[in-house]
């Protein structure tokens, strides 16, 4: 599952579709993609794995009921008033949509549904409290923060203090792991200059069928039981600053490289 986050426009893929027609110049038959709707991506863990920390009956509602309700929303503008815009990925969708008045509903509705798997991802059964020893990203955080303990009391003070809905992120802004928070629909994913690293949900779907208005807790048990390091770690080579302050990033790169080239 982690292999396919290395390309996030790539999460959210389009159910294929078409005829077979012949292509002259090739001189094989080929199949004519139409275009097709957003398909949701299937969770990465079965619906009761984060329990007792997020239960069944909440991952029932946010995913089968939120996270399809904004995809379906997007497939709908794009079947429609958005048509202009179906042949986009998902990730340049949000961006041809961010900042602009007129298109603010698919904004809203592409960007949730990223923001979505996103969160799903940054949630992993079995983890959570501090990163790996010795991992890129441990090290990241002694360097930004002065250790785990200055992050998790950051992380925590943002997606506490979200007011009304909204995100806690973690990201890499201007080279320097840093944590935000972000209102609605708005997402690192179309500002340039920030990587997004891990997400937490603070909708009040994310966490009231469980914790009714007791965010805090929430977000502690978030931070404590669930938060998925080794994405953030996969997230974290993504960004190109890495390269150079680190070796070892600069060797995963080269490596990954090495493999995109002879493959
Ligand atoms: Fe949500």
């Amino acid at each position: 599952m982690l292999s396919d986050l290395r390309k996030p426009e790539e999460w959210t893929k389009r159910r294929l579709s078409g005829v077979r027609r012949y292509c002259g110049c090739r001189g094989r038959w080929r199949v004519a993609r139409a275009q097709a709707p957003f398909a949701l991506p299937p969770l990465p863990y079965a619906d009761n794995a984060l329990a007792p920390v997020i239960s069944a009956n909440t991952i029932g509602f946010h995913y089968g009921k939120h996270h399809k309700g904004y995809l379906d929303a997007m497939n709908a503008a794009l079947a429609g008033p958005a048509k202009d815009l179906a042949g986009l990925s998902l990730l340049d969708l949000m961006k041809a949509t961010a900042g602009k008045p007129e298109r603010a509903a698919l904004f809203n509705a592409a960007a949730q549904t990223w923001n979505h798997t996103f969160y799903w991802n940054s949630l992993k059964p079995g983890t959570g409290g501090k990163p790996p020893a010795g991992s890129r990203i441990a090290a990241r955080l002694d360097t930004d923060f002065g250790g785990y303990d200055k992050f998790r009391e950051t992380m925590k003070a943002m997606a506490v203090g979200q007011f009304a809905s909204g995100w806690g992120r973690l990201v890499i802004e201007n080279g320097k792991l840093a944590c935000v928070r972000t209102p609605n629909a708005e997402t690192p994913a179309t500002v340039a200059g920030r990587t997004p690293l891990l997400t937490i949900d603070v909708w009040e779907h994310a966490y009231y069928l469980d914790y009714q208005n007791r965010r805090a807790d929430y977000v502690d048990a978030l931070l404590d039981k669930l938060i998925n390091w080794e994405f953030a770690d996969k997230n974290l080579v993504q960004d190109r600053t890495f390269i150079g302050r680190s070796r070892a990033g600069a060797r995963e790169v080269v490596t990954l490289l090495f493999v995109f080239a002879n493959n």
